[in-house]
């Protein structure tokens, strides 16, 4: 059976060797996929090592993302913006690609699982860290309205903005500079759920017609979700979805076969409770 893994450091409480164990099954593939711990002095040589023996494909996990940018020597356009590589393969020549299907897994699970509107949304995106970054290209691609960027290092959510100079839609601004008005969609990017923080941003800016969505899960709503449920967010949508799906564009990166997602989410979804 051909070989994958994902490489991360910590790496024990990866679901993903279990998403693709689904996808593998659900769709006849013949595959193995590992969860590898990587020491931090070793993480160009375990690529190296795995993809220049049997192993087909490689998932990269915090916090190597942009060191596997580094080491690919083909990226895709949305690699090339997000600045992190989460999918790398090997090309019929022999060189390392990277992509990054973080943003795109995002865009799916808003738009195809939870018919989010995207195309002309004024979008709010909490934190300006790697997360964020990796979301910024797929949600403009989708045709949203604008996105601003809040954050609480507010140079950080500048540099971000700066990198989409180009395309216009992009602002950025400091958590106190958020304008009380209701978004169409508030994304949360940041670790804060981790501390059991919330992002102090006004709660004007949930309105009846808001989704709100949170990069992060878990098996207590996060305090992002339970603020926007509190404040009768239209739709309060964590980020398993957004797992499962940037695990399938991997899968299909890899295969050439797109596994249906919604029973994955679904038994990923029961595993949590
Ligand atoms: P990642 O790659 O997961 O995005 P990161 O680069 O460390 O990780 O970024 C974490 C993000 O969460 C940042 O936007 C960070 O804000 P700062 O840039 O000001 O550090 C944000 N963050 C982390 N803890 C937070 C908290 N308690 N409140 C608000 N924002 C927080």
């Amino acid at each position: 059976a051909d070989r994958y893994a994902v490489f991360g450091n910590p790496i024990a409480h990866s679901k993903s060797p279990q998403i693709h164990a689904r996808f593998a099954e659900q769709t006849g593939q013949a595959l193995t996929y590992t969860a590898e711990h990587i020491e931090e002095n070793d993480f160009e040589a375990a690529v190296e090592r795995f993809l220049q023996g049997d192993g087909k494909g490689l998932n990269i996990t915090v916090p190597f993302k942009e060191r596997a940018w580094a080491l690919a020597q083909w990226r895709s356009e949305r690699a090339e913006l997000a600045g992190a590589v989460n999918t790398l393969y090997r090309l019929d020549d022999g060189r390392f690609a990277g992509d990054n299907t973080d943003g795109i897994g995002l865009v799916r699970d808003l738009a195809d699982n939870n018919g989010v509107m995207l195309n002309g949304a004024r979008v709010l995106v909490l934190g300006a860290g790697g997360a964020v970054r990796g979301v910024l290209q797929p949600l403009l691609a989708a045709g949203v309205n604008s996105i601003l960027v809040a954050n609480r290092t507010v140079a950080r959510a500048e540099t971000l903005a700066e990198l989409f100079a180009e395309d216009g839609r992009v602002q950025a601004c400091g958590f106190d500079q958020v304008p009380a008005e209701a978004f169409d969609l508030i994304v949360n990017g940041t670790s804060a759920s981790l501390q059991g923080e919330l992002p102090p941003v006004p709660s004007a800016t949930v309105g009846a017609n808001t989704a709100c969505y949170d990069m992060m899960y878990g098996t207590e709503q996060t305090p992002f979700c339970r603020w926007a449920s509190e404040l009768g967010a239209a739709r309060v949508i964590d980020g398993l979805g957004m797992l499962v799906e940037q695990a399938a564009e991997s899968f299909r990166i890899w295969r050439g076969v797109q596994p249906d997602t919604a029973p994955v989410i679904a038994a990923m979804r029961a595993a949590l409770t």
